[in-house]
Formats: C-alpha cells, structure tokens, sequence
C-alpha cells in the first residue's frame, strides 16, 4: 500500500468520505457500532485498527460519560493527523501510527475489544487475524465493519476503477489523447492522421458516456479533454496538466485497486472462516449493513475469542 492514506490524512479528514462525511459517521454506520459502545467500561482496553483520524475513538467519546472512556490504543499502519479536539477528549486514548495490524506492538490477551471499521480487510488477514487472536483477552470481543463488493460504497468505486484503467490502455482516452497531441505539434491541424485520431478520441468518448457516464465523468478524463483543447496556444501548460492528470490517475487506480481487493469477497469471507476456527476465534455473527433505502453499506463481522 503506497501514502496514499498519509496524504489523505495529512489534510484533516475525519472520515474516509472526505467532504462527503465532513463530520462524523451517521445512521447505519453509526447506529451499527453503539450497541458494542455503550458496553464499554473504564477499565478496558480497546484497540482500533485502521483508526484513521480517530473517527471510532470520536465515535466512542461522544457515545460514552467520561467516567466511562475505555483505554483505546488506536493504531494505523499510515501517518494520521489526529485532530487536537480528538485527542483532547482522553488522556486514556493513545494514537500509534505506523503501525501494522499484522505485526502489532502489544502483550498477549491485552485488550478486552479489538474494534476496526473499514481498515482490517486491507490487511492480510491470515495474519491480522493471528495478531488479534493473540493480543486479546479470553472472552474478548471482536466488531468489523467491512467494505462489501456490492456495497454502495465499492461498487461504484469499481466502475471508476476499470473505467480509469482503460483509459492508459493501448486504445484508451488517455493514450488516444496523448497521440492526437504529438501529431498536432508536429503537423498542425488537419492532417490525415490527426483527424482520424480526432474522431476516434470522439468515439471513446461518446462511447463511454453512454456506457457508464457517472464513472466516466469521475475520471476527470472529459474535463481533461475541455482543459487540453481550450490550452492550445500553450504547449508548454499542456504538457503540465497532462503529466498532473497521468500522476493523479495512477494514484487514483492505485487506490481503487486497494479498496476492490480490499472488499469481502466469498473468498476472503471464507477465509476469515479458516483463520478464526484456526485461532479459537468464535464467529458470533456475519450480517450486511444497509442503509436507510435499503442499500448496503458493509459487512458486519463479531467475533470472540475463545482462547
Ligand atoms: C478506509 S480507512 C478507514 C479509517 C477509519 N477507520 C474510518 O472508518 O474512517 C482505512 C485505514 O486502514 C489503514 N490500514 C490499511 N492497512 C493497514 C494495516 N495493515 N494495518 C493498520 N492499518 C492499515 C489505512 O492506512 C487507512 O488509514
């Protein structure tokens, strides 16, 4: 996984929604999490993995008296920008980031939870799975809420992905538009090949449009276009935001290629089965999150140690 999520971070999210969820989680995905909170009490040990800016721990603070804060050790495998009102909320939260949940910093049986909302099944979890089941304490309690490969969250993530890399492909937008631009600088407007270039670059994107406009338009390939033609007069500023466009869509397909794979596939489920009977892990639960129209929004995951 690149600093994508160091960078993500840095600018003071507290959410993994951006603008999107400016504040904290709401509904379904609130709602999901409060059952376990108000279970908490002072004397347990929570630890939150994939923590992010803090927006469990936030979660957990506002849900909770203060008499009753657990300890939360909430660590991330990113640099996190943790907000200073977060941490100002508990002198009994600590933030540790760096930190691989397949290879975690804590004794054996330590924490009496092991909460994580979209961050462990980024992980491999054969071993996140073997660090859980050692870091917590027997009857330990595990809650994950997971992206799902339908939810409303991937799925259209996954459109923009493969709509991204088609664009570099041999017979894609981007690679269409990067040969129009060396025939024009070299023969002006007009010739043959240009034209023809011109017409199919027309054709992808008129295709696309029709295909699935909604991805399409997330790629920020047609504003490209709009951008590259109104510079024509300026070489030297196309060649800038072409390179700006070629690095943010690699970035961008990095990322979506992390969250496809990510999402809990039968397989990935099913192997989340294996590693906890393995483990002496008891599956209490597996059930889908929807939102308030029905939609889904995660897969919810319970477990407890039997260990
Ligand atoms: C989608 S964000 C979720 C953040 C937060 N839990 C939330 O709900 O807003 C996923 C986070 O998981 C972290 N992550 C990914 N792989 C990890 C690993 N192996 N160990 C710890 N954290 C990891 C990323 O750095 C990222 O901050």
């Amino acid at each position: 996984m690149s600093d994508y999520w160091s960078q993500y971070w840095r600018q003071g999210h507290l959410t993994s929604f951006g603008e999107d969820i400016a504040d904290n989680y709401e509904g379904s995905l609130k709602n999901v999490w409060q059952g376990l909170f108000t279970g908490f009490n002072a004397q347990d040990r929570v630890l939150d993995i994939g923590t992010g800016n803090g927006a469990l721990v936030s979660l957990i603070h506002n849900e909770l008296e203060v008499a009753n804060y657990p300890y939360i050790s909430a660590v991330d495998l990113a640099e996190i920008n943790v907000n200073q009102d977060v941490k100002d909320k508990s002198s009994k939260t600590e933030f540790i980031d760096y930190t691989n949940c397949e290879q975690l910093p804590f004794a054996q049986q330590s924490f009496s939870y092991v909460i994580s909302q979209f961050g462990i099944e980024y992980s491999k979890l054969s071993l996140s799975l073997a660090q859980i089941a050692k870091v917590l304490k027997i009857g330990g309690k595990c809650q994950f809420v997971c992206h799902h490969p339908d939810s409303i969250i991937v799925k259209p993530n996954v459109a923009i992905l493969k709509a991204s890399i088609d664009l570099r492909s041999s017979k894609g937008g981007f690679t269409l538009l990067q040969e129009l631009l060396v025939e024009l600088y070299k023969n002006g407007r007009g010739s043959p090949k240009s034209e023809k270039l011109r017409a199919k670059l027309n054709k992808y994107i008129g295709t696309n449009i029709e295909k699935n406009n909604e991805a399409f338009q997330a790629t920020n390939f047609p504003l490209l276009v709009k951008t590259i033609f109104q510079q024509m007069n300026d070489k030297l500023l196309q060649q800038k935001i072409i390179a700006q466009f070629k690095q943010e869509l690699a970035g961008s397909i990095e990322r979506l290629s992390d969250l496809s794979r990510a999402a809990l596939s039968k397989d990935k489920l099913n192997t989340i089965k294996a590693c906890c009977s393995k483990l002496g892990l008891e599956i209490e639960n597996i059930s889908t999150v929807y939102d308030e129209q029905d939609q889904i929004l995660a897969t919810k995951i319970n477990l407890i140690s039997n260990n």
